[in-house]
């Protein structure tokens, strides 16, 4: 890749939609948090706990990502998490970010859920005032617990409803189809939030279907696995389903096995509305512009990828239509400058 790709892979205004805001724990970060609140880690040094970064699979990654979350206690832990992914996802000029978030990893430890989003709201709030990004909140469901723990964390929320735009499905994918969720979602639906599921990650493409059918999601998570079947794949495609592929996440939990192996350019020469997002950055290696590189660098994707990408990031958000407008008059702005510049 040559060094002008890169620098406007870097340089360009982006939006991130899949990103997990306890998976931007730095591995710093926990240990300043535990020491704040007593809690006693199973690793002795950061170092230590970098190692046991080496995943095989996706269960092997979410039991290190929870025990990493075990250090979140306060609503200023909360913000101060959040606070430093943003200032983070600024530098790699992300406008815009839909960060999940997972409150039963966070309830279920006697965390009161007050405290994880107004923590996580104060950071959104001071990030568009202080560094000009704009970001909203989605609210995950753990998919190995049941649906009944799933409809109490709504209860929960539902006070909090003016602080999040949407509900999201996440953790161990294997043996928890979408369907199970099927009522919480319906419920949500009334409750006019945004829906979204991570589906055909490690789950077969019959997962992102179910997601679609039964749970009226308007966004998949990775669904990457789709490319298994060639009408799920033109659907997606024609009703402009967005599916946000995460690259290092999808190497680093050996759903590819390198990335030249990853299947991000026949997503998009299948007409999908593709967008490129850093997953858990801090366990895989890398924030948003990371996963752009590797991506770039290990497939042939050339200019006008970037910019398709760019400008998917944008339309697949849920941002009103007038905002969306705005960004993508940007990351067009953005274009012209940098031909006339080449
Ligand atoms: N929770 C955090 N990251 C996840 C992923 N990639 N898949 C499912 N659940 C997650
Ligand atoms: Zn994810």
């Amino acid at each position: 890749m040559d060094d002008l790709l890169r620098e406007t892979l870097q340089a360009m205004p982006k939006a991130e939609l899949h990103i997990h805001i306890e998976g931007s724990l730095e591995p710093e970060l926990i240990f300043l948090l535990a020491k704040r609140n007593n809690v006693v880690l199973p690793y002795p040094s950061v170092e230590d706990l970098r190692r046991a970064y080496a995943f095989e699979d996706l269960q092997s990654f979410l039991d290190i990502y929870y025990a990493g979350a075990s250090v979140l206690l306060t609503e200023q832990d909360f913000y101060d998490m959040t606070w430093a992914y943003l200032r983070r996802a600024a530098a790699d000029n992300v406008r815009h970010a839909e960060i999940f978030f997972d409150p039963q990893t966070h309830t279920a430890r006697g965390v009161k859920f007050s405290a994880v989003i107004d923590g996580i709201d104060r950071a959104l709030h001071d990030a568009r005032e202080q560094l000009g990004i704009s970001g909203a909140l989605i609210m995950c469901f753990l998919r190995h617990l049941s649906e009944q723990d799933a409809f109490d964390v709504l209860e929960q929320a539902l006070p909090h409803r003016a602080k999040f735009i949407g509900v999201g499905l996440d953790s161990s994918e294997k043996g928890h189809p979408p369907e199970k969720f099927t009522r919480v979602f319906a419920r949500c639906k009334e409750a006019g939030l945004r829906l979204v599921a991570h589906a055909g990650e490690e789950g077969p493409p019959a997962y992102i279907q179910t997601a679609l059918d039964r749970l009226n999601v308007e966004r998949i998570d990775h669904g990457v696995r789709c490319l298994e079947d060639p009408a799920l794949t033109q659907r997606l495609a024609r009703e402009r389903i967005p599916l946000t592929v995460c690259p290092l996440s999808n190497i680093k939990l050996r759903v590819f096995d390198r990335m030249p192996d990853h299947n991000l350019l026949k997503l998009l020469d299948a007409g999908i509305v593709v967008t490129i997002n850093s997953d858990d950055p801090a366990y895989f290696g890398g924030y948003i512009n990371a996963n752009f590189v590797a991506a770039f660098e290990a497939l042939p994707l050339q200019r006008q990828h970037a910019y398709q990408l760019a400008r998917n990031g944008f339309d697949a958000s849920f941002l009103d239509s007038g905002t969306k407008q705005r960004y993508l008059d940007q990351v067009d702005a953005f274009f012209t400058s940098e031909t006339n510049r080449a």
